[in-house]
């Protein structure tokens, strides 16, 4: 399917109800993964919306939970953690993204992390912390384009640091 913009990161939103619905759909038959979530939403998606909006306490940090999105098409979810504790600053880290499996193998990956790194310096963090299963090529390649840093394997998970430059024009208030 073709975008008519590109994609930008947004607060969660009711317009893109059933693009994530299909989108989730697809991530479950890839994966074969529970499909409660898609239950849950599916039901109501207007609190499921509300109850991402905002910062958020998630993994004993606060958080925000972030859609990219094009007009009305959902194409993925990027999370940051806006502190580590010590169990993330081992495997976790502060980012955490992800692009429904119809819209994989684009770009869209390597493009979501790098709008997420905007977010994070909006945020006023000077470098992130990624990890990504060892065996997890496509997340590897997107964070080494956006300039990761390889720091060891902690529990079968290869760590990154990305530096964010804060010289770097951002973008407008989301
Ligand atoms: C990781 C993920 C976000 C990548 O999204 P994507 O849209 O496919 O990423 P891109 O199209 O930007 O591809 C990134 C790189 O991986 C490569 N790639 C994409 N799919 C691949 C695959 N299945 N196997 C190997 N390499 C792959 C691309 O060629 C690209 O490399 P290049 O820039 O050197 O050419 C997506 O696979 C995903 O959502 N996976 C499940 C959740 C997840 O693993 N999130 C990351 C947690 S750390």
């Amino acid at each position: 399917m073709r975008l008519l913009e590109p994609p930008r990161l947004s607060p969660p939103t009711t317009t893109v109800r059933r693009s994530w619905l299909e989108g989730e759909r697809a991530d479950r038959a890839a994966d074969g993964g529970s499909t409660e979530l898609l239950k849950r939403a599916a039901a109501d998606f207007e609190r499921f919306v509300a109850e991402r909006q905002g910062v958020l306490r998630l993994w004993g940090v606060p958080a925000t939970v972030l859609w990219y999105v094009s007009g009305t098409q959902y194409l993925g979810e990027l999370v940051i953690r806006h502190e580590l504790t010590p169990a993330l600053a081992r495997t976790g880290g502060h980012i955490g993204y992800g692009i429904a499996t119809p819209w994989r193998g684009r770009g869209h990956g390597t493009r979501i992390l790098g709008a997420g790194l905007v977010e994070c310096r909006r945020l006023g963090l000077s470098r992130v912390l990624l990890t990504c299963d060892a065996d997890n090529t496509a997340s590897r390649r997107a964070i080494l384009a956006n300039g990761g840093k390889p720091d060891g394997r902690v529990d079968g998970e290869d760590r990154f640091w990305i530096a964010i430059d804060r010289a770097a024009p951002g973008s407008g208030p989301l």
